[in-house]
C-alpha cells in the first residue's frame, strides 16, 4: 500500500463513524457526556439483561406484573386485525405477554440490530404460527416506512420498558411525534413510563450493590477502547448515579478518580480528578406529566395502569386530529 493510500484509510470502520463522530463531539464538551444509546453492543445488552434480574431494579419486573395483571382492560384499547410496532426490540418477554393477551395479525419489530431482530423473528414466527412477522432495520428515532402488508391494517405502537425516560423531554416529545406520523391516524400507542418515587428507591435501583449498572455504565469506555482506539484507564473512573430532583431524573455518570489525559482517535482529552461523564439521564415521570407530554406531542391520553405501589406505569394514547 502507498503513503497516499494509507493517508486516505478510514481510522473506523463505516459502522463506527457515528459513534466516532458522538464520542469526540461528546467528550470536547463542559461538561463532557457520552449518549447512552452506546451502551448497547453486545456485552452491554447482556449486562443490561442481567440488570433487569437485580433485585433493586425494579422496572422490568413493575411493568411486566403491570402488563399481566391489566391484560383484558389493554386489549380493550386495541383494535382488531392489528399490526403491533414495537419501537426498539430487546428481550421478547413482554411482546409475548401482549401477543398471549392480545389478537394482532402482524408484529413489525423496528430495531438498529438486524441480525439480533432477524433472529428473534424467527423464534416469533415458530411460537405464533398464525402471526406475520415484518422485522425492520431501522434506527427507530427517524422516520422509517412501515412494510407494506401492514399499510391498511390498524396500527398500535408499542415502547415499553420506560425507555422513552431515556430521552430529554424535548427528543421524547420529537420521538412520540414522529411515531405518531409513522403510526399514522387512528393508530393506539402502549408506552411503559417509570414513575417518580423515593430517591432512596431510585438510588438503589442504580447502584446496585454487585456493581452491575458500573459495568454497564463503563462499557461505553470499554467500547471507545476497542472500536476508537482509545486508551480508557477504566480502574480511574468510577460509576455515580445521582437522582436531579429539579430535572426528575437518574443521572449516570463516570467520574474520572485523577487527573488524567485519555486519548481516542489520536485526540487528547484532559481530565481534572473528579470530572464527570455524563453518560445516562433517567427521566421519571408523574401521570399527570406523562400525559402532558402526550398531549403535546400530538396523542390523546385514553388510560394509564400501574403497580399497587405506583412504582411504574403503562399508558394507552390515540393519535390526536
Ligand atoms: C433502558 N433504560 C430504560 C434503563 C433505565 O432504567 O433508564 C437503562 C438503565 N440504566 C441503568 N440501569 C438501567
Amino acid at each position: 500500500m502507498n503513503v497516499h493510500a494509507l493517508a486516505k484509510r478510514p481510522l473506523v470502520d463505516e459502522k463506527d463513524a457515528a459513534f466516532a463522530q458522538d464520542v469526540i463531539a461528546g467528550l470536547s464538551q463542559h461538561p463532557k457526556q457520552l449518549p447512552p444509546k452506546y451502551f448497547y453492543d453486545e456485552a452491554g445488552s447482556k449486562l443490561f439483561e442481567q440488570i433487569t434480574l437485580l433485585p433493586e431494579y425494579y422496572p422490568t419486573r413493575t411493568e411486566l406484573r403491570i402488563l399481566r395483571d391489566n391484560g383484558l382492560k389493554i386489549a380493550a384499547t386495541i383494535p382488531k386485525h392489528a399490526a403491533l410496532v414495537e419501537f426498539g426490540a430487546g428481550a421478547t418477554t413482554k411482546v409475548r405477554l401482549m401477543l398471549h393477551q392480545c389478537t394482532f395479525d402482524a408484529y413489525v419489530p423496528v430495531d438498529i440490530s438486524g441480525d439480533f431482530l432477524n433472529d428473534q423473528a424467527d423464534k416469533l414466527r415458530k411460537d405464533f404460527p398464525d402471526l406475520e412477522v415484518y422485522p425492520v432495520t431501522a434506527d427507530f428515532t427517524t422516520p422509517f416506512a412501515l412494510p407494506p402488508p401492514v399499510s391498511d391494517m390498524p396500527k398500535v405502537g408499542f415502547f415499553p420498558g420506560s425507555t422513552i425516560g431515556n430521552f430529554d423531554p424535548h427528543e421524547a416529545c420529537a420521538f412520540l411525534r414522529s411515531a405518531r406520523a409513522i403510526l399514522g391516524d387512528g393508530a393506539t400507542m402502549i408506552v411503559g413510563v417509570d414513575l417518580e418515587k423515593d430517591e432512596q428507591i431510585l438510588h438503589a435501583a442504580y447502584n446496585d450493590a454487585d456493581g452491575v449498572t458500573g459495568k454497564f455504565n463503563s462499557n461505553v469506555l470499554v467500547r471507545s477502547n476497542r472500536d476508537l482506539g482509545g486508551n480508557f484507564d477504566l480502574s480511574s473512573f468510577v460509576h455515580r448515579a445521582v437522582y436531579n430532583r429539579e430535572r426528575h431524573r437518574i443521572e449516570m455518570h463516570l467520574i474520572a478518580k485523577k487527573a488524567q489525559t485519555v486519548r481516542v482517535l489520536g485526540r487528547s482529552f484532559v481530565f481534572r480528578a473528579g470530572e464527570s461523564i455524563h453518560t445516562e439521564s433517567s427521566y421519571k415521570y408523574s401521570l399527570e406529566r406523562f400525559a402532558a407530554l402526550a398531549r403535546g406531542s400530538g396523542w390523546s391520553p385514553q388510560a394509564s395502569w400501574t403497580d399497587p405501589d405506583q412504582m411504574f406505569s403503562v399508558h394507552a394514547l390515540t393519535a390526536a386530529h
